[in-house]
């Protein structure tokens, strides 16, 4: 049996049915935007499932420059020489220095990227001068070059989910469950989100993995209590009224 007394009264239970009906079709289209966002987060990271979730992943997508989450991620397989890779990256995490570049990096771009960023560059990205190469080896956000402007895109999903869960919150804050429910998982989501907007913005530029790490935590807890959230509003709409009998 559940605890009565760890319940409240559904008002979602009491609505029309042709309102719940509503309800859980805009649950559906929720749950949809929400598995575009993560199948979007995937795609980006170029990767399966898991490895695309990864701290590493959530690094290349939100704070590592364009160059060198290109090189991991869309246009790795132009450069399969991870050791040409490992080349590049290190130049670009030590600085993107103009003395070193004219070693063994501008090579490696000239071969394996300028037939489709020399001189009329394809999707706009040229590859061509130690300029264009220093402009996408800054940080996304602080003044790099981000041609996709990705990382606005992944928080606009981000943040319209989080606008809708601070919605549901209110919807379960008016039904059956108690308030630690409510309070867990509808505030903790919104929470984590205003602070991965803000990390993305200051947790690249910590020393250090500190703040991708935290940045992980608080976009898995967004992405991870969705589905959780639309369960339990899902189940309140249509479920049976607790206790009807001895407690109301
Ligand atoms: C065969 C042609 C081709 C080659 C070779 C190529 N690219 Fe691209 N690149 C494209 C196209 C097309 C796009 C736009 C579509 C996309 O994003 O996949 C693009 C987009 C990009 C972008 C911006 C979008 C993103 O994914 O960040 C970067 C940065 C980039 N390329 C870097 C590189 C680097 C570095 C190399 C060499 C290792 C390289 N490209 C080799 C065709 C190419």
């Amino acid at each position: 049996m559940v605890p009565v007394n760890l319940m409240v009264p559904s008002t979602l239970r009491t609505l029309g049915l042709p309102v719940r009906i509503g309800l859980a079709a805009l649950l559906a289209v929720l749950v949809t935007g929400w598995g575009v966002s993560v199948h979007l987060a995937v795609e980006r990271s170029g990767d399966e499932v898991w490895s695309a979730l990864s701290p590493e992943a959530c690094r290349l997508r939100t704070c590592a420059p364009p160059l060198e989450r290109a090189m991991h991620t869309t246009m790795g397989h132009h450069i399969p020489d991870s050791r040409e890779r490992r080349v590049v990256v290190t130049w670009i995490h030590h600085g993107a220095r103009m003395n070193d570049y004219y070693g063994e990096p501008s090579g490696i771009l000239a071969r394996r990227c300028q037939t489709c960023h020399g001189a009329s560059p394809q999707a706009s990205v040229r590859l061509l001068t130690y300029g264009d190469a220093l402009a996408l080896s800054q940080a996304p956000g602080l003044g790099g070059r981000d041609p996709y402007h990705r990382l606005r895109h992944l928080h606009v999903h981000l943040f319209s989910l989080g606008t809708v869960l601070c919605l549901l919150l209110l919807g379960l804050a008016y039904s059956r469950y108690p308030r630690w429910v409510v309070l867990g998982f509808g505030l903790s989501p919104v929470v984590a989100l205003v602070l991965s907007v803000g990390l993305t913005l200051w947790g690249c530029s910590m020393p250090g993995p500190l703040g991708y790490v935290v940045l992980w935590l608080c976009e898995g807890l967004v992405i991870g209590a969705w589905p959780v959230i639309t369960a339990l509003v899902a189940w309140d709409l249509f479920a049976a009224q607790p206790g009807t009998d001895a407690n109301s």
